[in-house]
């Protein structure tokens, strides 16, 4: 089993690590990432492997600064903008490889671009300073599960998988990186977070939402962070079994349990507490969880396209 250790003197080993090929969880505004040297094949073949996820969908590249994601990816002028804007913070960039990029190219899955992030998290940021290289990290749970918000959900995942849990922790946006595709013809959200849709369009004018067709993006594969029981989206009724999350001062009554992703109806607490909540409710005696309905815009976007990819229908062996 990995060693859990408090984030703050465990930075120096957690580095040395992830400079011998090893792999270290760590937290980031967003959710936990499982890190391994981004420029070093072995590492990012491990990181596959320990997700079982495949191979041909590509990994984010956390960078501590915009200066080294020069190094890395070509930036236009919207990507300055945004840069400029949002880094450090929970914002992915899609942008066109630099040919000379020190970046393993199965972390881009063979693509001609790489998606770039500068975390503002206090350990993530010391990590990357400490090790002083790229650090290409996917959310530290097994691949079409749901991420993981607290060093614990890590241990559960990929416990005996990962050298080290840098443990920071609750994340506090709770909901992964918004990601944004710069690097075609026009701007592109590939996956909404906390940096919004309403927010950036103002910055950068009109972006494309890829909700159909292939997905550019393979993390937009339909069913994706999912727990083991049947997730109902927008209940507003009681089904025998069930248990809810409530979202707002009003639960409709009757449910076998509730938790309150927020009393008040603020998105960015809900955010935070989703993806917790889920696996507090995924086991036994429940038959599934219903979710109240949450409202379309800034963060509800982001949260509602997390709760339609754990509603869909999918094959999960049952609990054991
Ligand atoms: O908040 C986050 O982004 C967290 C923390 C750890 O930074 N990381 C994370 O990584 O959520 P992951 O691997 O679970 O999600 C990365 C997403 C996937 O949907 C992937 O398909 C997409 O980014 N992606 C990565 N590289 C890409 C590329 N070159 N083109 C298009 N999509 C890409
Ligand atoms: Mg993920």
């Amino acid at each position: 089993m990995a060693d859990i250790a408090p984030a703050g003197a465990a930075i120096a080993r957690a580095a040395a690590l992830l400079q011998t090929g090893r792999l270290v969880a760590f937290p980031t505004e967003t959710v936990y990432g499982l890190g391994g040297d981004a420029t070093n094949d072995h590492a990012v073949t491990a990181i596959f492997a320990a997700k079982a996820r495949p191979r041909f969908n590509p990994l984010i590249v956390h960078v501590r600064d915009l200066a080294e994601a020069e190094t890395l990816a070509v930036f236009n002028s919207p990507a300055r903008h945004a840069a400029a804007r949002f880094w450090p913070g929970p914002l992915t960039l899609v942008l066109p490889r630099q040919p000379s990029a020190r970046v393993s190219l199965l972390a881009s899955a063979g693509l001609d671009t790489v998606a770039i992030r500068v975390p503002a998290h206090q350990v993530a940021q010391a990590l990357l300073r400490e090790a002083g290289r790229p650090v290409a990290a996917p959310s530290a749970n097994r691949s079409g599960r749901v991420s993981p918000t607290e060093a614990a959900h890590v241990a559960e995942d990929l416990g005996d998988d990962v050298a080290m849990i840098l443990d920071g922790g609750p994340t506090p946006v709770g909901l992964e990186s918004t990601v944004l595709d710069l690097s075609g013809e026009a701007p592109a959200l590939l996956r909404p977070g906390a940096v919004t849709l309403e927010v950036l369009t103002k910055l950068l004018g009109p972006i494309a939402l890829t909700s159909s067709g292939l997905p550019k993006s393979p993390g937009m594969l339909a069913s994706h962070y999912a727990p083991r029981l049947p997730v109902r989206v927008a209940a507003t009724d009681l089904r025998p079994g069930e248990a809810l999350l409530a979202f707002g001062p009003n639960a409709p009554p009757g449910f076998a349990e509730v938790l309150w992703l927020s009393r008040s109806g603020d998105l960015a607490e809900a955010a935070a507490n989703l993806f917790a909540m889920l696996r507090r409710l995924d086991r036994p005696p429940f038959t599934g969880i219903a979710v109240m309905p949450i409202p379309e815009h800034g963060l509800g976007l982001a949260i509602n396209d997390r709760l339609r990819r754990a509603a869909v229908p999918r094959q999960i062996p049952p609990f054991k």
